[in-house]
């Protein structure tokens, strides 16, 4: 089994930024949303960050993460996200991309936040149809990721792992296990890692996400601001040699955190990560 690669996400136009952790990764991971901005009552790409992008191409994979897709908002998903991966996908060379499994607009109000969907079979349907429409419009493999639950779940009919197999199965689509939003869900709700890990299709998981983030009102909240915690760190570690397609290890960032946590932190912990996990 190859070495997974560590990646690291890439969605503010930074070059000192970008020189430094380039030195340490194989891949970046854009968010076409984060990297856009208005013009025209139009979203589009920043012309920077896609140069900056398409130069590093031809030494690092070029991964996509959206997070403004909203496939499962009953109403639809969203064309305006779409329209700015048409953008990404014809301006730069994407090795592939993802998105989560989750919703962020209903009846097409934005409600500032992501939530999970319920796992039904209705829904289940749903996920599948739109998950075949964007492989069909873009030649590269897609992949979903689990989120971190704010509120209590539903009364689903599937479990987590029963879900996210069933759409693999039904799709062929892969996987990014987001290490953090479970420990997330563990410590908000008491989620069960273990079984959940023993009941998902492994081998669907290309990706692993490590973020970590802030305790409010005794719920770990999914921000992505701080270096990974050494329990998820460790988790990870264990996890690993059970994933035999494991391709990338994305360290995620946000732009905003950058800042506070600093270049030299930001550097120390991109070599923590690859010392501990052997990457
Ligand atoms: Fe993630």
């Amino acid at each position: 089994m190859p070495k997974p690669i560590l990646s690291y996400t890439y969605d503010k136009n930074d070059t000192t930024l970008l020189e430094l952790v380039q030195r340490h990764v194989g891949a970046v991971e854009t968010t076409a949303d984060t990297i856009s901005f208005m013009m025209n009552n139009k979203a589009t790409l920043n012309e920077e960050i896609v140069a900056q992008l398409n130069a590093l191409s031809s030494t690092h994979k070029i991964l996509s993460h959206g997070v403004g897709l909203s496939i499962g908002s009953y109403s639809g998903y969203s064309e305006a996200y779409l329209a700015l991966m048409d953008e990404l996908y014809q301006e730069v060379p994407l090795y592939w991309h993802s998105e989560h499994l989750g919703y962020t607009t209903v009846d097409g109000e934005n409600i500032n936040v992501m939530l999970p969907v319920n796992r039904n079979d209705e829904c289940l349907a749903m996920i599948c149809k739109r998950v075949e429409q964007i492989q069909k419009r873009y030649p590269i493999p897609f992949l979903l990721e689990n989120i971190a639950h704010l509120l209590p779940d539903y009364n689903c009919i599937y479990s987590e792992a029963e879900f996210l197999n069933a759409i693999v199965r039904n799709t062929g689509c892969g996987l990014i296990l987001d290490v953090y939003n479970i420990a997330c869900d563990v410590h908000n709700f008491g989620f069960n890692m273990d079984d959940f890990l023993a009941k998902l299709n492994l081998d669907a998981v290309k990706e692993i996400h490590l973020a970590n983030g802030s305790i409010y009102k005794d719920k770990m909240m999914d921000i992505h601001s701080r270096a990974v915690s050494e329990d998820v760190l460790q988790k990870t570690k264990e996890i690993i040699p059970s994933l035999k397609n494991l391709e990338f290890v994305t360290y995620e960032l946000m732009p905003e955190a950058i800042p506070s946590m600093g270049y030299v932190a930001i550097e120390q912990e991109l070599i923590r990560i690859k010392n501990t996990l052997e990457l």
